[in-house]
């Protein structure tokens, strides 16, 4: 079935899947039935080897403005638990495919929590993170709390948590949450230029690395580093490892097919 509430586009650039979330008069807030959509695309693409790296954006005003609040608003917890809404989130998560988010405009609440849930966020000059919950009388659900921080400190995190204040791209660049900012009309640009930089690498050890990357956030230094260790020693079981170190001697470019 056509999805409804997104658009995905399988070839952007070489090996560049994009999936645009498409509410855009609800500023995108996430329904169940889009983050349903955004799941099942998002296993697909990652099956397809066509698709090395996936641009996840919204439009030049919203990323997305969050959970659907009118969804949410008459909910009692029990329909909150029943719902379990956040094994979407958790599967979306085992994506193997690096995500780059493409930023501009809102990304808040359940949105700002999409953004983190994705490897690497080029942002627009608009771009708003924040995570608003508490203006809402609840918090946030879906990570905010915990990569929110990880990735810009207690510090701001605690701040934007409890006080429900939006940062500009500008301050999520100085605090470390996004990788670029650039002008509204180059966002997506410069994020599927971004997406065709690791789509051009050897599949297997981008994925691979991406894995290792995020084990550092769950596992004690020396435990990440014996995982590291053994992707790195899996890789050489990889035809594009040997393609890799041959075409660095013979000075060209590797041509690697994901095996
Ligand atoms: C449902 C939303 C929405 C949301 C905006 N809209 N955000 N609908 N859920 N999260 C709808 C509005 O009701 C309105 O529709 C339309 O989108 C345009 O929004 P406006 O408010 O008219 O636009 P504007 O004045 O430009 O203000 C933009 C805004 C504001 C600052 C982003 O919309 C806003 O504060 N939105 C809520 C942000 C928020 O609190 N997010 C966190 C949600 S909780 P109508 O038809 O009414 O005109 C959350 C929990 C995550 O995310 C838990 C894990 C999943």
């Amino acid at each position: 079935m056509q999805p409804e509430f997104i658009i995905i586009h399988q070839q952007v650039a070489p090996y560049v899947a994009h999936i645009q979330l498409n509410r855009p008069k609800e500023l995108n807030a996430l329904n169940l039935q889009l983050m349903g959509e955004l799941r099942d695309a998002l296993k697909l693409l990652d099956a397809d080897d066509q698709v090395r790296a996936i641009v996840l954006s919204g439009n030049d005003k919203a990323f997305a403005a969050g959970a659907d609040i009118k969804q949410m608003a008459e909910k009692s917890a029990i329909d909150m638990f029943n719902t379990d809404q956040f094994s979407t989130w958790d599967a979306i998560k085992k994506t193997k495919k690096p995500i780059i988010a493409a930023v501009s405009g809102f990304a808040l609440g359940g949105g700002c929590e999409l953004s983190m849930l994705c490897d690497m966020i080029v942002a627009s000059e608009t771009a708003r993170f924040g995570q608003p919950e508490i203006k809402l009388g609840v918090m946030p659900g879906a990570g905010g709390t915990q990569r929110l921080t990880r990735a810009v400190g207690k510090a701001r995190a605690m701040e934007m948590v409890l006080t429900g204040r939006f940062i500009t791209a500008e301050e999520a660049m100085q605090a470390g949450l996004i990788n670029r900012v650039v002008p509204v009309d180059l966002f997506l640009q410069e994020a599927v230029k971004l997406a065709s930089e690791v789509a051009a690498m050897a599949p297997l050890a981008v994925k691979m690395a991406k894995e290792a990357v995020l084990k550092a956030f769950d596992s004690t230094l020396e435990e990440g580093l014996q995982f590291e260790r053994k992707n790195f020693y899996l890789l050489f079981a990889s035809e594009d490892q040997k393609e890799g170190m041959k075409a660095f001697t013979e000075k060209r470019t590797p041509d690697f097919t994901g095996r």
